[in-house]
C-alpha cells in the first residue's frame, strides 16, 4: 500500500518511493493491451478509473484483436525502435522471453512492500517472475474450456443443460441442425480454431495427454490415434458452424449466442464479460458450463510486464500500476466485470456470480485431480513459435478437407521443426 497511501494522505501525486528515488514525479502510464470488445473496455476501464483516482496519468494504447496476435505485433515493433511502452498486457512464457532479452523492469520493491509471495499463489509467481525477480503482475485466472449456451435454443430441442460428454455434444448439435439452429458461433481465427481444438483434446484425451501432447510436446502423444480422434472431433464441429464464421471476431460469436442465432460457443470467461456488458442474467439468459472433460480446467492468466522505460514520472507510474493490480479492491472489481477470478488470494467471491464460483470450484478440484493445466491457445503453455507451429496445422486442417491423418504427420513435423 505504500505507494497509494502516501499519495492519498499528501493529495499529491508522489509516492514514499517518489521522495527516496523520484523526487516528485507524478506517475504516467502508457499501457497496451488489447481489451476493446464491451466487456472487456468495461473491464480496463476500472484499471484506468482506479490508477487516475491515484494520482496516475493513463495513456492509452489500445490494439485490437482477439488473444492479442495484433498487440504483440506492435509490442515488437515499439521494442525494436526504443520506444517501449510502460505496462504491456502480456502472458506465459512470452514473460520470460522479453526478460531473458533484458526488456522488463523489476518489482522487486513493490512486491516486497506489498507482500506478494504471501498472496499470489506459487504457479503463478512462476509465471511473473523472472530469475527469482518479479518482472509483471497478474491481472486473473481464466478459464478457457467453456461453452456458453443459449437456454431457449437448447430448449427447442429439448435440452435443459449443456452436455457432458462429446458424444452428447455431437447428439445435441445434430438435433440443433435438424431443427434449423446453428449449432456452434464460431469465429474462424485461428486463434479461436485453437481455442476449440485445446478443449477437445482435454476432453477426449484427458489431463495426462494434453500434458504430453500440447504442453511436453511428447511425439507419441502428438502422433497418437487419440490425436486423430481429437481432429475427428474438429472436423465433427466445423460441421456444425455457420457458413459465415471465416474471420469474425470472437465477440460477434458471442452475440449471436446471446441473440438467439447459434446455440452455443465454446470459449474462454471472457466471453461471460460479453454477456455480462449486455446486462444478460447468467443461469437465465445463458448457461454457463465446462467442455466435456474430467476434472480439467484450462487456465489463462492475464497479466502486465513492466518494460524498462526512463524518467522518474514513468517508473512511478509502473510501480503505482503494479500495486493496484494486485490489490483486493482491483482484483474484484476488474473480474467481476471481466469474467475470470481473481489471481490473489484474499478476494472473497460473495459478489461474483454462479459462474466464476464454479471456475473457483472446478479450479480446486482440477489442481487436487491433476487438471490444471496451462492454456496452449492463449500462450500459457508454449512459447510463440511452439504454439504458433500447433496452431497452423488446426486451422489449415479446419479450413480445408484435409484428413485426419494427414493432421496429425502434418503436427508432428511441425513441431519437430520449431523444436530445433
Ligand atoms: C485474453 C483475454 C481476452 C481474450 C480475447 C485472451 O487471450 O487472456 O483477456 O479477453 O484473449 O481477446
Amino acid at each position: 500500500m505504500y505507494l497509494r497511501k502516501t499519495i492519498l494522505a499528501t493529495g499529491v501525486a508522489f509516492s514514499a518511493l517518489a521522495t527516496a528515488n523520484f523526487a516528485h514525479a507524478e506517475p504516467t502510464a502508457e499501457v497496451l493491451h488489447w481489451w476493446t470488445s464491451g466487456g472487456e473496455a468495461k473491464a480496463v476501464a476500472s484499471l484506468k478509473e482506479d490508477f487516475e483516482a491515484n494520482g496516475g496519468t493513463w495513456v492509452d494504447s489500445p490494439v485490437a484483436g482477439g488473444a492479442g496476435d495484433a498487440a504483440m505485433t506492435v509490442l515488437r515493433s515499439r521494442v525494436l525502435s526504443g520506444d517501449a511502452p510502460a505496462a504491456v498486457q502480456l502472458k506465459g512464457p512470452a514473460i520470460q522471453e522479453w526478460a531473458e532479452q533484458g526488456a522488463l523492469a523489476d518489482l522487486n520493491d513493490v512486491a516486497a512492500a506489498e507482500g506478494w509471495d504471501d498472496v499470489i499463489p506459487a504457479a503463478i509467481q512462476d509465471v511473473m517472475k523472472y530469475e527469482g525477480d518479479y518482472v509483471a503482475v497478474p491481472v486473473n485466472v481464466h478459464r478457457v474450456d467453456w461453452i456458453w449456451a443459449n437456454p431457449t435454443l437448447l430448449a427447442k430441442v429439448g435440452a435443459d443443460s449443456a452436455p457432458t460428454t462429446w458424444d452428447e455434444f455431437n447428439t445435441l448439435a445434430d438435433k440443433l441442425q435438424a431443427a434449423g439452429i446453428t449449432p456452434v458461433a464460431h469465429g474462424g481465427q485461428p486463434w479461436q480454431d485453437a481455442t476449440v481444438f485445446e478443449t477437445v483434446v482435454l476432453g477426449l484425451g484427458g489431463p495426462e495427454f494434453f500434458q504430453s501432447a500440447l504442453v511436453d510436446l511428447d511425439e507419441d502423444a502428438l502422433n497418437s490415434d487419440t490425436m486423430k480422434a481429437v481432429f475427428d472431433q474438429m472436423r465433427k464441429i466445423r460441421g456444425y458452424v455457420d457458413a459465415d464464421f471465416p474471420g469474425r471476431d470472437w465477440n460477434l460469436a458471442t452475440a449471436m449466442v446471446m441473440n438467439g442465432e447459434a446455440a452455443m460457443q465454446i470459449m474462454g470467461d471472457w466471453a461471460k464479460g460479453e454477456f455480462l456488458a449486455a446486462g444478460k442474467v447468467p443461469g437465465k439468459d445463458f448457461i454457463c458450463a465446462a467442455t466435456p472433460s474430467e476434472n480439467g480446467y484450462l487456465f489463462n492468466v492475464d497479466s502486465f510486464a513492466m518494460f524498462n522505460v526512463s524518467g522518474d514520472d514513468k517508473v512511478a507510474g509502473q510501480k503505482l500500476l503494479a500495486e493496484l493490480i494486485v490489490g483486493e479492491k482491483f482484483q474484484e472489481t476488474f473480474n467481476l466485470l471481466k469474467g475470470s477470478i481473481p489471481a490473489r488470494s484474499g478476494v472473497s467471491l460473495d459478489k461474483f456470480d454462479d459462474c466464476a464460483k464454479k471456475s473457483e470450484a472446478d479450479l480446486q478440484a482440477a489442481q487436487e485431480a491433476g487438471g490444471f493445466l496451462p492454456s496452449m491457445a492463449h500462450g500459457m503453455a508454449l512459447r510463440g513459435h511452439l504454439a504458433g507451429a500447433i496452431v497452423d496445422v488446426v486451422t489449415a486442417h479446419f479450413n480445408s478437407d484435409m484428413s485426419s491423418d494427414e493432421a496429425v504427420s502434418r503436427l508432428v513435423e511441425a513441431v519437430e521443426l520449431a523444436k530445433d
